[in-house]
C-alpha cells in the first residue's frame, strides 16, 4: 500500500504524471472517491504523463473517452452513470481491460463484480482542509506490488 497526501491540484496531476512512468500497455487503474475528490485531475495527470496532446475531460456522459496521442492509449471509463455491471460487459470492456492501452476507472467501485482480480485501485479521500487529499493506492497482483515498489522508490520530497 502505497499512501500519498497531495496538498493541491497541482500536486495530484503530479502524482498521476509520476504514476505514468510505471504502467504498461494492458494495465488497469481503478479510481475510487466521492465527487470533487480528483479522479479526474488524477487522470488528467496521468494523461500528460503518457505523453497525451488533447484536452481530457471527463467521460461522464459519454462513459469512455479514448486517447491515442500519447505513448500508449489511454482508455478513460467514468462508470458513475451505469446501471449495473452487466452495461459494462455489454460495453465490451475486456476488450479494453486486456488492450494495448491503459484503462482508467472512475467509480470503479460501481462495477467491482466484473473487474479483473489484478488492479490497481486507489481511493481518493478529502483530507483535514479543503485542499488536501489522501491518496491511498493497494496493489492486487505482482505487477501492481512492482509498480508501488518503483514508486516508493521514486517518490520526490513534497512539502
Ligand atoms: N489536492 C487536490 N487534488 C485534486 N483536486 C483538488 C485538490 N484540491 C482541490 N481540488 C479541486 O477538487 C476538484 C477535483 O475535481 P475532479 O478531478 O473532477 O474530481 P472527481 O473526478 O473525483 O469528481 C477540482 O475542482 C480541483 O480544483
Ligand atoms: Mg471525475
Amino acid at each position: 500500500m502505497l499512501k500519498i497526501i497531495s496538498k493541491s491540484l497541482d500536486e495530484t496531476i503530479r502524482i498521476g504524471m509520476d504514476l505514468s512512468k510505471h504502467v504498461m500497455p494492458g494495465d488497469l487503474i481503478c479510481l475510487t472517491g466521492d465527487l470533487g475528490t480528483g479522479k479526474t485531475s488524477f487522470t488528467k495527470g496521468l494523461g500528460k504523463g503518457l505523453g497525451i496532446t488533447e484536452y481530457i475531460t471527463s467521460p461522464t456522459y459519454t462513459i469512455i473517452n479514448e486517447y491515442y496521442s500519447g505513448r500508449i492509449p489511454l482508455y478513460h471509463f467514468d462508470v458513475y452513470r451505469l446501471g449495473s455491471a452487466d452495461e459494462m460487459l455489454e460495453l465490451g470492456c475486456d476488450e479494453y481491460f486486456f488492450g494495448n492501452g491503459i484503462t482508467v476507472l472512475e467509480w470503479a467501485d460501481n462495477v467491482l463484480d466484473i473487474l479483473p482480480e489484478e488492479k490497481l485501485c486507489i481511493i481518493m479521500n478529502v483530507g483535514n482542509n479543503f485542499d488536501e487529499r489522501i491518496i491511498t493506492m493497494k496493489a492486487y497482483g505482482d505487477k501492481y506490488k512492482t509498480i508501488l515498489k518503483e514508486m516508493k522508490n521514486s517518490e520526490s520530497p513534497r512539502n
